[in-house]
């Protein structure tokens, strides 16, 4: 018989407690980012620039120094739908790897899609349809940024125009009709109806598709009609500002714990729910709290790990700004690995700038190792992660590891920013020793950084 535990298992707020503000980094932060650059002129872009893209309201927070931004009623009225979202002690994860550390993680799993998503998606759907667009347009990689914006969408009586990464439109079925039944139009990428798509085709007409050429097609639908904006789910300064909602929470409910993470860890893709839970930490940081915060990627996709920090294109196609970040060179096309949400050749330039000044360190892992972590998790705490979210499990674990190999005890606290129950073909290939590591030679790399020569340097 397992021993009876007595310590608090879940750390719950009440909807009262649902943070009124979103956290701006860029307030604190001790390098400014870098300004992103328009293509053509070499110089900074402005909110004119933007416009035909975004709606303003979204354009000033991107460019915003306030510290922090306050979130609209009936926004935080939808929040409430599924927030504050419960922080849980991993106390049987704890046992089975017998670990003298505390693990703690946060969780996101229990919006509507299934993740951290919907906290911008209602967001932006919100000041799209204030501003008076009737139509969003978006690209999606696993399918859980579709699912949470067609969800948004839906609640606004917006039209949503959806570009999915072709490996998961045909890996994850389901992720579609998720999306359909909240009532979104769905295309595989690239697709026939754009021009970036039909071009990509013709030169590779078996591409498995990648996050970099669904942005292009997004971008190029809604540069074309007037009643359309872009609609991005990661990377964007706003996208990174929405999520602070998690870590704001995760802060009042580690109190209520009686911790503080020595530790904070996420996965990373473009950066969103990894910003959005270690931002608010990183303020406690940059005041001088002792805080290490880790971010986990994939070794097929190994951005801030192996990448260059430089200015690129955020898309294959060069529709884009240019951004400075660490990237792979943006016609980086990542193998097909299962975390399709992690398959993004660019990362959130907030975040890059954190990395260059130390504030954020980075390590990259294979999938097996991952979905090892994932079953382990599964079968102890019960929730089936998402493959991505499964990458800061399997930080968490390693991290445990490491502190008890040194005879420390450290706190952790990792977010675990969505379920896998649309995922269980890729558990099916891990379980059928299907499932490949993929090594990322040097060449690949080089080659692909080839694309960004002659493009500006940040300074
Ligand atoms: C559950 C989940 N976690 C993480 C990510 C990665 O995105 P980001 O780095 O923006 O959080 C995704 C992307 O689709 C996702 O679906």
């Amino acid at each position: 018989m397992a021993q009876v535990r007595t310590e608090q298992t879940k750390f719950l707020l009440s909807e009262s407690e649902l943070p009124r503000r979103w956290y701006n980094i860029r307030a604190d932060m001790p390098s400014p980012p870098q300004p992103v650059l328009h293509p053509g002129t070499g110089e900074p872009v402005g909110p004119d620039d933007l416009a035909p893209l975004f709606p303003m309201e979204l354009i000033l927070q991107e460019v915003s120094e306030d510290p922090e931004v306050a979130i609209p009623e009936e926004i935080l009225d939808i929040y409430s739908l599924w927030r504050p979202t419960p922080l849980f002690r991993a106390h049987r994860l704890e046992n089975a790897i017998g670990t003298r550390s505390r693990i703690f993680y946060k969780y996101e799993g229990v919006s509507p899609p299934g993740s951290h998503k919907p906290n911008t998606a209602v967001a932006q759907a919100y000041y799209n349809a204030k501003e008076g667009r009737t139509r969003l347009a978006t690209e999606t990689g696993a399918g859980q940024w579709g699912s949470a914006l067609a969800f948004a969408c839906t609640l606004f009586q917006l039209e949503c125009k959806v570009y999915m990464v072709k490996i998961s439109y045909e890996q994850k079925p389901f992720r579609r009709s998720l999306i359909q039944a909240w009532g979104a139009e769905i295309v595989a990428s690239p697709s026939e109806e754009t021009q970036v798509g039909r071009a990509i085709l013709e030169e590779h007409p078996d591409s498995p598709g990648s996050l970099g050429i669904a942005i292009s097609e997004a971008v190029e639908d809604a540069a074309q009609r007037e009643d359309t904006a872009y609609s991005l789910g990661s990377v964007l300064n706003h996208v990174l500002l929405h999520q602070t909602v998690i870590g704001q929470e995760a802060l009042a409910q580690m109190e209520q714990a009686g911790a503080f993470p020595d530790v904070v860890i996420g996965c990373v893709g473009g950066g969103s729910n990894f910003a959005g839970l270690a931002f608010p930490f990183l303020r406690e940081k940059i005041a001088g709290r002792d805080i290490d915060v880790l971010a986990c990627e994939p070794a097929a996709c190994p951005t801030l790990t192996r990448g260059l920090f430089a200015y690129d294109f955020g898309d294959t196609s060069k529709l884009t700004p240019l951004v400075p970040m660490h990237t792979l060179g943006h016609d980086f096309i990542p193998e097909p690995i299962h975390a399709g949400g992690l398959r993004y050749h660019g990362v959130a330039p907030l975040i890059s700038q954190l990395v260059r000044d130390e504030l954020i360190r980075a390590e990259a892992y294979l999938q097996t190792d991952v979905f090892g972590s994932a079953v382990e998790f599964a079968r102890h705490e019960g929730i089936i992660p998402a493959p991505e979210a499964a990458h800061a499990i399997h930080g968490a674990v390693l991290t445990a590891r490491a502190a008890d190999e040194a005879g420390e005890e450290r706190t952790i606290l990792f977010n675990l920013s969505g379920h896998g129950h649309f995922d269980m073909a890729a558990y099916d290939n891990y379980f059928a020793g299907k499932l490949e590591d993929v090594a990322l030679d040097e060449a690949e790399i080089q080659r692909a950084l080839a694309a960004i020569e002659g493009l500006p340097t940040p300074a």
